[in-house]
């Protein structure tokens, strides 16, 4: 199966890293605008494949997208990162026109694409792509809830002590630093809830903590993080090529499900060979399902910029 990652800067190259580590796709193909930068990154990881021993095939182009035809899967993590103190928002006068002509080239060339969209602000470039590509609504995902979940089950397993492994829990909602929600109600220690173990202040940091996961990495590394942003993509990407029909909290597009229409938003979804295998509706709280609407009309005041922009 093969693999298409646009953008060979770290997300992009950490992504393809884990991909060819797990050894379940025969090609990935690196692309980047950058002169000799994607071919670099591309033999620099095949270089490794004698020491970690993998025997996918990992080429790099400077954007020829003919050579990223008949992918099964791309990611998209093209465009400019935040640096500190940026809001994911503010990317989107850059990144909306990258994403929408990357997502335009590599449809041309593979048209029964899945596409996980990385680049930000996550939930509107993946609503980006899904106005100007208009396939099906299962073949178009964004990354947010699969990476803020592991950073929220890093967060808890630092406030209770144990391995990650440990523990579950998960965060829906927009990718941002206001519109994430750590769901801490259904948050376990192997099958016992949280509360057991941490009081509410605890709790509580382990939230706001989780919530500004990204902008606290990017004020460490003065742009934004990659290595648990490529481990979330090659996670999916994974479950798409291995149809495993796990469960991701990630950007979909909504028609009905929570209660809202026309957004892409973090929500439970079973990723599968055909992407979108389902979305999976829980049942929420009062509170919960107040933040979600909260959530959901600060992604669609970025959608509007869109519009604005004369994008979509
Ligand atoms: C982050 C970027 C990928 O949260 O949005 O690190």
């Amino acid at each position: 199966m093969k693999v298409t990652v646009v953008g060979a800067g770290a997300v992009g190259a950490s992504c393809a890293e884990y991909i060819a580590i797990k050894d379940f796709a025969s090609e990935i193909v690196l692309i980047d605008i950058k002169e000799g930068f994607a071919e670099g990154k591309a033999m620099d990881l095949m270089q490794t494949a004698s020491l970690n021993g993998f025997d996918s095939k990992i080429i790099g182009t400077t954007g020829d997208y003919t050579k990223t035809a008949g992918s099964k899967v791309a990611v998209i993590t093209s465009g400019i990162p935040r640096k500190p103190g940026m809001t994911r928002e503010e990317l989107i006068s850059t990144n909306a026109g990258i994403v929408k002509s990357v997502a335009e080239n590599l449809i041309k060339h593979s048209p029964d694409l899945i596409i996980i969209v990385v680049s930000n602000p996550m939930d509107t470039m993946t609503y980006l792509a899904h106005k100007v590509l208009g396939l099906p609504k299962n073949s178009i995902i964004g990354m947010g809830g699969a990476l803020d979940s592991a950073r929220f089950k890093y967060r808890l397993s630092e406030a209770l002590g144990c391995p990650a492994s440990d523990v579950d829990g998960m965060v829906i909602g927009g990718h941002s630093d206001t519109g994430m929600i750590p769901l801490i109600r259904l948050a376990t220690r192997n099958s016992v809830p949280v509360s057991r173990f941490l009081d509410d202040d605890k709790l509580n940091n382990v939230l706001e903590a989780t919530k500004v996961g990204g902008a606290t990495l990017t004020r460490l590394l003065g742009t934004s993080a990659w290595y648990a942003p490529g481990a979330a993509v090659s996670a999916m990407v994974h479950a798409i090529a291995c149809d495993t029909k796990k469960m991701f909290p990630c950007s979909c597009l909504l028609e009905g499900a929570y209660g809202l229409n026309d957004l892409s938003i973090g929500v439970p979804a079973i990723i599968g060979a055909n992407g979108i295998e389902e979305i999976v509706e829980i049942e929420l709280d009062a509170a919960e399902k107040a933040k979600l609407e909260e959530s959901a009309a600060a992604v669609r005041k970025t959608n509007d910029i869109l519009s604005e922009m004369n994008i979509i």
